[in-house]
């Protein structure tokens, strides 16, 4: 079977072959198809890039029909059962799960950089007391690229590793920070002898001058939860990443774009708005009247909806049973009912049906956080966190791809050309 693909342009009757390589086609190749020589050639339109691959990736594989999600060939659900996140960490950046030696270096490089300059820590403190965390978050990350220059030399994969193992490291620190600001409690410093997620916890809840001990059972469902959220292909945020690294511009830099991409809504600040909705919502008897203003178009179902899914997407399956296991210790979240009425109702409306509308991560991650003692805003530098580990991932891929270069899309022009300049006065 010939892996090629005819084209015929109906304004010229002229035949085109392009090649198909993995299913696709290169959007280059239709560039020869002209009307006359000299026209610019044939284009793609795809605004939000539905149907467009930008890169060939092996690290995430997601098949949205069948609601399947894949870290480097390994399910979702296998990896949230048995691994910690730290060996997810590994597996996402290295490509296979680490062996006892490899885990525990890899443990290590990453507790020698938890630690954040005294400076850094001062820029911290100038913020307002109620600042969003993750404004806070952005421009503290974005801070980090002055105190490391090197870390432009994006094309060395040495000084890539340390500025990735630097990033993983510190991104918790800062992001526990924030919190302690929003307080006005005393920055509790990293404990190295603690796991990654305990030791986020420590720094979030711990006091000064007492041990802190988190309960293991929220430990395992923060553990699950980074681990869910840690990649997701060629998500927003990640193509953030890869656009700002495209131009070799420092990993801090792309990771302040990728995570301001992801604090939009529509994206990763979605569990912020899920917990603001179900608030309003309120009661179980309000539901049905909610659900119909967003069948109308005056709203959207927040945690609803998913570009890649249309099917229910696995995270949210996971996050539902580790909210049952968190609720065991903290009690019951009140708005947890409110939530199952109105995944109840929905997935079964016609509405929500027919647009195959399922619940996504976001819908349930939100009552969790809420459950352990977290305001809504820092939801979104909960989904922030361990989706650095996706971003960087990504954005070595990128480094090493031949293929890529520069990100830098055409446009449809559609506005006024070659107009006679005038005089103020004659305006
Ligand atoms: N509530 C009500 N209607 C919806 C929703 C929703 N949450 N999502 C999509 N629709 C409707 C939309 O109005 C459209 O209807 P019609 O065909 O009649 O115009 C149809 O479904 C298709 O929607 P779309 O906007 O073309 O879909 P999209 O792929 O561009 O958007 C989405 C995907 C996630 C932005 C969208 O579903 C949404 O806004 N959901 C709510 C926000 C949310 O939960 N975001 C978190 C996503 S998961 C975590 C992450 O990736 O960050």
């Amino acid at each position: 079977m010939p892996e090629t693909l005819t084209i015929t342009d109906n304004r010229t009757g002229k035949t085109y072959e392009v090649s198909i390589e993995n299913e696709t086609i290169r959007a280059i190749d239709l560039r020869k198809i002209k009307v006359n020589e000299s026209d610019f050639g044939m284009m793609t339109y795809d605004p939000g890039y539905s149907n467009t691959a930008s890169c060939k990736s092996q690290v995430t594989y997601i098949d949205g029909e069948k609601g399947i999600l894949e870290y480097r060939g390994y399910p979702i659900e296998q990896l949230a059962e048995k691994s910690s996140f730290t060996e997810v960490v590994y597996l996402l950046l290295n490509g296979e799960l680490p062996d006892a030696d490899q885990l525990s270096n890899w443990q290590e490089s990453i507790n020698h950089h938890t630690v954040i300059h005294e400076n850094i820590k001062r820029q911290m403190e100038s913020f307002r007391y109620d600042a969003h965390p993750m404004g806070m978050m952005i421009s503290t990350v974005a801070a980090l690229s002055t105190f490391y220059p090197e870390a432009k030399k994006v094309r060395c994969a040495e000084n890539r590793k340390l500025q990735i193992e630097r990033l993983i490291a510190k991104v918790p620190t800062i992001a526990a920070f924030t919190f302690r600001h929003s307080q006005g409690h005393p920055y509790v410093f990293p404990n190295n002898k603690l796991s990654y997620t305990e030791n986020f916890l420590s720094m979030m809840f711990g006091m000064v001058g007492n041990d802190y001990h988190a309960d293991p059972a929220i430990v395992k469902a923060l553990d699950v939860l980074f681990t869910l959220h840690a990649d997701h292909e060629q998500n927003c945020s990640a193509s953030v990443m890869r656009a700002i690294g495209s131009s070799e511009a420092d990993p801090y830099s792309a990771w302040a774009g990728a995570a301001a991409a992801l604090y939009g809504p529509l994206h990763g600040g979605a569990n912020e708005a899920v917990l603001k909705m179900l608030a309003e919502i309120g009661d179980v008897s309000n539901v049905a009247s909610y659900v119909e203003k967003c069948k109308n178009g005056e709203q959207r179902l927040m945690g609803f909806g998913h570009r890649v899914y249309k099917n229910y997407d696995p995270r949210a399956r996971i996050i539902k049973k580790c909210a049952d296991e968190v609720f065991e210790v903290t009690g019951r979240n009140p708005l947890l009912d409110v939530a199952l009425e109105l995944e109840k109702i929905a997935l079964e409306d016609e509405y929500f049906v027919k647009r195959k509308l399922y619940p996504n991560v976001d819908f349930y991650s939100g009552l969790i956080y809420q459950a352990i003692g977290l305001p809504v805003a820092m939801f979104p530098v909960m989904f922030a966190i361990p989706r650095t580990v996706g971003w960087l991932a990504q954005w070595a891929e990128s480094l090493e791809d031949k293929d890529q270069r520069i990100q830098r899309p055409r446009q449809v022009f559609l506005g006024e050309r070659e107009r006679e300049y005038k005089a103020q006065s004659e305006r």
